[in-house]
């Protein structure tokens, strides 16, 4: 949902900020554009497109000067063209912002703002204009708390003055840290866009305005003046490189064995103390978005089957209609690999009016979730640079399933096992399993449907498994449950339909269904422990039980991988969609 950057200090800022847009892209990858301060004017240049587009024809690096700021576009009010690509300018050029989010009474703003003259279709132009407007009477940075203070909605801005050498920022819904080195100030979106230059940093906190010169004042739009503390990160740099993989994607598949190892090294008293809370509440509900909604359907089967106990999965922006349920006794467990996805924020925040206690199942460890949870559970799967999720989904479920063996009071036993999944997940995204399903691929290739079946455990595994394939190769997928087919999908099914289904051991139900699906012609890929006569194509998965979800939908994710790169899509960027949602 955007990304931005923003730097101040000795070196040429225009290629930090080059680098940076690279690494931001995944936030969105519209247009792009940079605004940098070089001898007290501000030099714009920006662009539809990918960064390296933009910069093969306005040549980024070729700006002189030390501040600047730059923006990574996801498309939400107005066009994708270059007019709408930030930086915008104010009517005289002299003041840049890039924002992130969404200004809800841009257009009273603008109805105000008589005499401007706006260029874009976009809400974030206004931002200018008002700086512009309260520059009349006041400095620079005056005029940016001003005019910040008018906002509504969602924002991370940044604004530089060709005659004032400062960086402005602010947030307040959307996410914003500043890097901290010895001799500069970075302001990004996301860390991976600094972390060459320094690992330390300030999370910004919602109503933050930061001026930044030689040194850094914070002030609060509600409480003053502010100190922040600098942390440390422990990401190191090469977590965010390619590791000599293609594409991030195939890079965070490989590294599931690792991640889910990761997810599983929690403090024990924590988890308890979690489970034990999750016992005495009087209603828990699961939610999350899209592929973290269905580690949450996961979860209700494994606090069901393990746990013997009820919890209800909802989606995140279907919440409302269940607020009402709420009680100080509620408990929601909010999963979200970002920690900024808006229709998350916007349920926990309705159950906390209710005092109801939240917990939640965080990546980002210094994101807004984790920030408005009671208590945090924390993926440590380091960044997911794909738009696609692929190793946080398994640490969700890995944590889902740790909690549901606590609450069983089967804490060691339920660890035991998924420890032991580290070498299965290593032979599952071996090159020579990735070359098995590059065939399988190759096949599927042309396919415009793609239908994918599961019971039980496996049925959430199969919307996860479709929303992979849909949302990176661009075939239709679609996952029923086995018991719904006859209830109308097996209309859909043809000779030579491809139809994946998830086994779990000693299903027959779920057998019977391809039996039916094949009897009408349909090529049935089977992902099993165990190889059945009707399958076409047989997928070899680890026997498991409760764990199965973790294992079955690793060579999925593989699967759409390679479809991707057969048809020559990017992976890592998926058209129309963006990393963290964070708008409604
Ligand atoms: C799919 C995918 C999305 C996210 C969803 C929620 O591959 O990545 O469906 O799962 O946007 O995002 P988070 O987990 O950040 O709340």
């Amino acid at each position: 949902m955007c990304g931005i950057i923003g730097y101040i200090g000795p070196e040429r800022a225009s290629g930090i900020l080059l680098k940076g847009l690279k690494s931001l892209e995944y936030r969105g990858y519209d247009s792009a554009g940079m605004a940098v301060i070089d001898s007290g004017r501000i030099i714009c240049k920006k662009g539809a497109g990918k960064v390296e587009e933009i910069n093969k024809k306005v040549d980024f690096p070729s700006i002189e000067g030390n501040i600047g700021i730059a923006h990574n576009r996801w498309a939400t009010h107005g066009k994708v063209n270059d007019v709408n690509a930030h930086p915008h300018l104010d009517c005289s050029g002299n003041i840049a912002v890039v924002h992130n989010g969404i200004i809800e009474n841009f257009e009273e703003l603008k109805k105000e703002l008589k005499g401007h003259s706006f260029k874009s279709e976009t809400d974030s132009e206004v931002i200018a204009h008002l700086i512009e407007e309260e520059m009349k009477d006041l400095p620079f940075d005056k005029a940016f708390i001003k005019a910040i203070s008018k906002l509504k909605g969602s924002y991370a801005v940044l604004a530089i003055e060709a005659k004032s050498n400062k960086v402005m920022a602010a947030r307040k819904g959307s996410p914003l840290v500043v890097g901290v080195s010895s001799d500069a100030f970075f302001f990004s979106s996301d860390i991976p866009s600094f972390i060459d230059w320094t690992k330390k940093v300030i999370y910004l906190h919602d109503y933050d305005v930061v001026e930044a010169g030689k040194e850094i004042k914070i002030y609060n739009l509600k409480d003053g003046f502010v100190s922040r503390p600098i942390d440390s990160v422990e990401w190191k740099a090469e977590q965010i490189k390619k590791d000599g993989f293609e594409h991030y994607m195939l890079k965070e598949i490989v590294e599931q064995s690792d991640t889910i190892r990761r997810a599983i090294q929690q403090k024990r008293e924590l988890v308890e103390r979690i489970a034990k809370q999750l016992k005495e509440a009087r209603g828990v509900f699961l939610i999350g978005c899209g592929s973290s909604y269905h580690a949450c359907l996961t979860g209700s089967y494994l606090f069901s089957k393990v746990a013997k106990m009820h919890v209800n999965p909802v989606l995140a922006s279907e919440f409302k209609n269940y607020k009402h349920f709420l009680k100080k006794e509620s408990m929601i467990i909010a999963i979200s690999q970002s920690g900024e996805t808006a229709d998350v924020l916007e349920a926990v925040r309705a159950a906390k009016e209710k005092q109801s206690k939240i917990i939640s199942i965080v990546n980002r460890a210094a994101s807004s979730l984790t920030r408005e949870s009671h208590e945090s559970l924390l993926m440590n799967a380091g960044p997911e640079l794909s738009v696609l999720s692929t190793k946080t989904y398994t640490s969700q479920v890995a944590l889902m399933a740790m909690l549901a063996y606590t609450i069983a009071g089967r804490y060691d036993e339920g660890m035991a096992k998924l420890k032991k999944l580290y070498m299965d997940i290593y032979n599952l995204t071996s090159r020579n399993m990735r070359d098995r399903l590059r065939a399988l691929a190759k096949r599927l290739l042309n396919e415009e449907h793609i239908y994918v079946l599961g019971r039980s455990l496996q049925y959430p595994t199969a919307l996860e498994a479709a929303l992979k394939i849909k949302e990176v190769s661009y075939i239709h997928a679609e996952a029923f449950a086995g018991g719904e087919l006859k209830h109308g999908p097996l209309a859909l099914i043809k000779k030579g339909s491809p139809v994946i289904v998830f086994v779990s051991k000693d299903d027959k139900d779920i057998i019977a269904n391809a039996n039916e699906v094949k009897t009408r012609g349909a090529y049935v890929i089977g992902v099993s422990h165990k190889n059945y006569d009707i399958f076409d194509y047989w997928i070899k998965t680890p026997e498991s039980e409760e764990l199965g979800p973790i294992l079955q939908i690793i060579p999925i994710q593989i699967l759409a991988y390679q479809l991707a790169v057969l048809k020559g899509l990017d992976p890592d960027r998926p058209r129309n969609l963006a990393k963290s949602v964070t708008v409604k």
